[in-house]
C-alpha cells in the first residue's frame, strides 16, 4: 500500500510545478476506505456536535461520514478544484447541514476550534502541518493519523488492521494535546 502511496507521491511532486505557487500539494488524492474511515472517527472519539476537521478531505467521505454517522460538525479543507466542487455538491445533494469543505491550504486555516482533526497525508506533510496543530489546537483535541504518523508526537494509542477486506493493511494513531 505504501508503495502504490509513493508512486502517487511521485506523480504529485512532478506535477508540483504547475500547482498554484502559494500553495503546495502535500499529498497525492489516495481515499481512505469507508472501513476504516469508521475505526479513525471511533478512535478519535468523535460525538454529536463536535467539531471535526479532515485536512486535505479529498471525495468528501470523512466528512460526510461524522456528520452523517456520528452528528459532527464536519468541515473538509482540500485544495484541489475538482474534489473541492465534486464533494461540496455531494454534501448539498444530501442535504447535510452540519458539514461543508473550503476550498484551500491545510497550512492556512483557523483549526483552534476543533475537536477532532483527521489527516491522511505524508510524513513531509505531517512536518509541515505540526507547528500549526501545535500552536492552534486546543487542550484535548485530538488528531487521528493514518498511516503516517505525526514526527515527534506519542500516539495516546495506535490501531493496525492488518486486511481492510481488500487486502491493505492500515495503521491509525490517535493523539491527544
Ligand atoms: C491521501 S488524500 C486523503 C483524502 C481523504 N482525507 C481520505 O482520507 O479519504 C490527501 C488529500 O489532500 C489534498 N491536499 C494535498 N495538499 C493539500 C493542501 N495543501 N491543502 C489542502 N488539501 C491538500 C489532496 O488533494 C488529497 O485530496
Amino acid at each position: 500500500m505504501i508503495a502504490r502511496f509513493a508512486i502517487a507521491l511521485l506523480i504529485t511532486c512532478t506535477m508540483q510545478g504547475q500547482e498554484s505557487a502559494k500553495s503546495e500539494k502535500l499529498a497525492p488524492y489516495y481515499p481512505t476506505p469507508l472501513s476504516i474511515v469508521e475505526r479513525m472517527l471511533k478512535l478519535g472519539e468523535l460525538k454529536p456536535n463536535e467539531k471535526m476537521f479532515d485536512l486535505g478531505s479529498g471525495d468528501g467521505r470523512i466528512v460526510i461520514m461524522a456528520a452523517q454517522k456520528f452528528g459532527a460538525d464536519a468541515t473538509g479543507v482540500e485544495l484541489d478544484a475538482d474534489l473541492w466542487k465534486q464533494s461540496s455538491e455531494k454534501i448539498q445533494g444530501l442535504g447535510l447541514k452540519k458539514a461543508r469543505i473550503i476550498r484551500g491550504d491545510i497550512l492556512k486555516q483557523d483549526y483552534s476550534t476543533a475537536d477532532l482533526i483527521t489527516v491522511y497525508l505524508l510524513p513531509a506533510s505531517n512536518e509541515k502541518l505540526k507547528p500549526v496543530l501545535e500552536k492552534q489546537l486546543k487542550k484535548g483535541a485530538r488528531v487521528v493519523a493514518h498511516d503516517f504518523e505525526i514526527p515527534g508526537w506519542i500516539p495516546e494509542k495506535t490501531e493496525h488492521i492488518e486486511d481492510d477486506g481488500e487486502g491493505r493493511s492500515h495503521t491509525l494513531y490517535l493523539y491527544r494535546r
